[in-house]
């Protein structure tokens, strides 16, 4: 996956961090920096900074930070090689491909070749003799051609090789099948088989139009045991925590919002009423990822999840998720029908609108939630649903919006005005000496408080960690700092993400090459992030002595653990002849 550093210097140089940045992000200068309202967290004033000297972005809110390639898989969702790629195409360079990543890029490319092929299959079978009974199943609830061409609705016929056989007949090998998710290994002969037989298809398609996987949906309930929808398992294409179904078209809708739902069908009929703009999870919880995923596409959202139980807990699940992503909600609770799909039938689009129109917003939804599980003709639990409304409504930013949800709940309630706000000034209290206290405890356990934001990235050793984080910080402030440490080794680290930096920094100061956090390769987003967190927060100057004295700490902390392995090795040791010595 790596590229030869010279190009991704030329590549730095000829994509300035300002310019990339400002197509997405309108930046105001500020001393030698610019900066704007992050693009990666909701929040009012701007605390995204954008230094060009250094080539780097920083978010001072929510941490994440890097150089141009970072911020391009950051807000773009794509993989390094591929925010390398866009931005070559960004500058006209050609991209030097390395052989290992170029293999991989084929292999998705014949996936995706793949599933589309698939795609055309199940759609064509749809109309052939055998998926007579499929096709009428599809139009019986309410998929006219239209749609199922739309969505490319499909058949997967019963049968145990069908799928397998015209993939083959395309050239497509076992192992690519294999790879593809579409098919099923026998345990016994290691034969494969169609994983999807007798089931209406549907297509996953990602946002830039590749086929990924299906939802496969058994056509009447032959099979007691059989699950309702089958769906492809994650594949080198496929990524359900990664993918909505439907976005590939909502994303292009006039409608200036999105509404989000839990079943394909659902999405489906959504888009034949007209409401453009619909998209569904796949078979699996609203997660962070596809909470992201959609503030790339709107500000709007309206969730609308079954009616039952489950649905409802989804909804409360995803919320949070939704406005940490700075998404403004609106909850819709389903009435007098299981699901939209069932509503738009009976209803009709009119009323569906409607419905949209008043639908609540979050607080009023999370409101009527609370008020939802206690009797209020019982006294006492009147009290508990005072005090719980009370909680969320003390988390309310806006003295507006405390009084105004207040005031309802009193009136539900039938207390005053005046109480209620009490109550709310008491769950207020109540609220800021927990935090505080959370607060103390956290003061108390440094070594905690200092642990990584970043929750992939662990510091087990701290006293060598925050070493690792100074002489980072240091060579990427003063890449002349490393004539000083000509005995450490990346290995030597304790923290492997911090030596792995550290060898790629010795390699380019080496040859003479740009040394800075937007040169960095072969990480995560999250890791970049992490490391131009550091190079921000550890802003003391240069200072020679400092960093001798912690190029000291990284080798004495790694001399200690290699003793203490020596000791435990020498204590098996012993284990080992004394449990001898007593055998004999
Ligand atoms: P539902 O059971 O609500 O189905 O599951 P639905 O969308 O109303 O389907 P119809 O109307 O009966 O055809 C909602 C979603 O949960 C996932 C699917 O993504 C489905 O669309 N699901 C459900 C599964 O992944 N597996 C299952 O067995 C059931
Ligand atoms: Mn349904």
């Amino acid at each position: 996956m790596a590229f030869p550093p010279s190009f991704i210097d030329e590549l730095i140089a000829r994509n300035p961090i300002e310019d990339v940045v400002g197509q997405y992000v309108s930046l105001k200068r500020s001393g030698g920096n610019l900066f704007g309202l992050c693009p990666f967290h909701g929040e009012k004033t701007a605390s995204f900074s954008v230094a060009p000297d250094k080539g780097i972005y920083y978010c001072f809110g929510c941490h994440k930070g890097g150089g141009a390639v970072n911020f391009m898989m950051e807000v773009e969702g794509l993989s390094y090689p591929d925010a390398v790629r866009a931005l070559a195409k960004r500058a006209g360079m050609q991209v030097p491909e390395d052989e290992q990543y170029q293999s991989r890029y084929r292999q998705q490319e014949r996936l995706w070749a793949l599933h589309k092929e698939a795609a055309r299959f199940f759609h064509t079978q749809l109309y052939a003799p055998n998926g007579k009974e499929a096709l009428e199943y599809a139009l019986g609830r309410g998929m006219p051609k239209s749609t199922l061409t739309t969505f490319g609705v499909g058949y997967a016929p019963d049968s145990w090789d069908a799928l397998v056989k015209e993939m083959q007949a395309k050239g497509y090998t076992q192992q690519e099948l294999i790879d593809s998710g579409l098919v099923t290994v026998s345990r016994k002969n290691g034969n494969i088989f169609d994983r999807f037989r007798d089931r209406l298809m549907f297509p996953i398609i990602d946002v830039r139009g590749n086929v990924i996987g299906f939802g496969g949906r058994i056509m009447n309930n032959k099979d007691p045991n059989a699950a309702k929808y089958l769906n492809s398992p994650e594949t080198l294409i496929f990524n359900k925590r990664k993918n909505l179904f439907g976005l590939n078209m909502a994303k292009k809708s006039k409608l200036g919002y999105l509404i989000l739902v839990e079943g394909y069908m659902d999405a489906i009929a959504l888009h034949q009423y007209g409401f453009d703009c619909a998209v569904a999870s796949l078979g699996t919880s609203l997660t962070e990822e596809h909470a992201a995923l959609l503030s790339r596409y709107t500000e709007q959202l309206y969730l609308i999840y079954d009616g039952d139980e489950a649905g409802q807990r989804a909804a409360q699940r995803a919320i949070p998720m939704l406005e940490k992503a700075g998404i403004q909600i609106k909850v819709l609770r389903m009435r007098d029908a299981k699901d939209p799909d069932e509503f738009l039938k009976k209803f009709g689009a009119d009323r569906f609108k409607i419905l949209l129109e008043q639908s609540s917003n979050r607080v009023e939804y999370q409101l009527n939630a609370i008020r939802a599980k206690y009797d209020l003709r019982e006294d006492d639990q009147k009290i508990r649903y005072v005090q719980e409304a009370a909680e969320l409504i003390c988390t309310l930013g806006s003295f507006v919006k405390r009084e105004v949800y207040g005031g309802r709940v009193a009136e539900s309630a039938g207390i005053s005005a005046e109480a209620m706000k009490l109550e709310v000034d008491k769950a207020y209290k109540r609220r800021i000496a927990k935090e505080k206290k959370q607060q103390e405890k956290i003061d108390l356990a440094p070594a905690r408080a200092l642990q990584p934001k970043e929750r992939s990235i662990r510091y087990d050793n701290m006293k060598s960690a925050l070493a690792e984080e100074d002489v980072i910080a240091q060579i990427l402030r003063e890449p002349a700092m490393l004539e000083h440490c000509k005995h450490l080794a990346g290995s030597q680290f304790s923290v492997p993400l911090l030596g792995k930096v550290y060898d790629q920094l010795v390699i380019r100061y080496g040859s003479g090459m740009e040394v800075s956090p937007a040169v960095l390769e072969d990480l995560s987003a999250e890791e970049t992030s992490h490391i131009t967190g550091i190079y921000h927060r550890r802003q003391s100057p240069v200072n020679e002595n400092a960093f001798r004295d912690c190029v000291k700490i990284i080798l004495a902390e790694q001399q200690g653990r290699a003793v203490s392995s020596d000791d435990d090795l020498l204590a098996l040791r012993n284990k080992l002849k004394e449990s001898k010595g007593t055998k004999v």
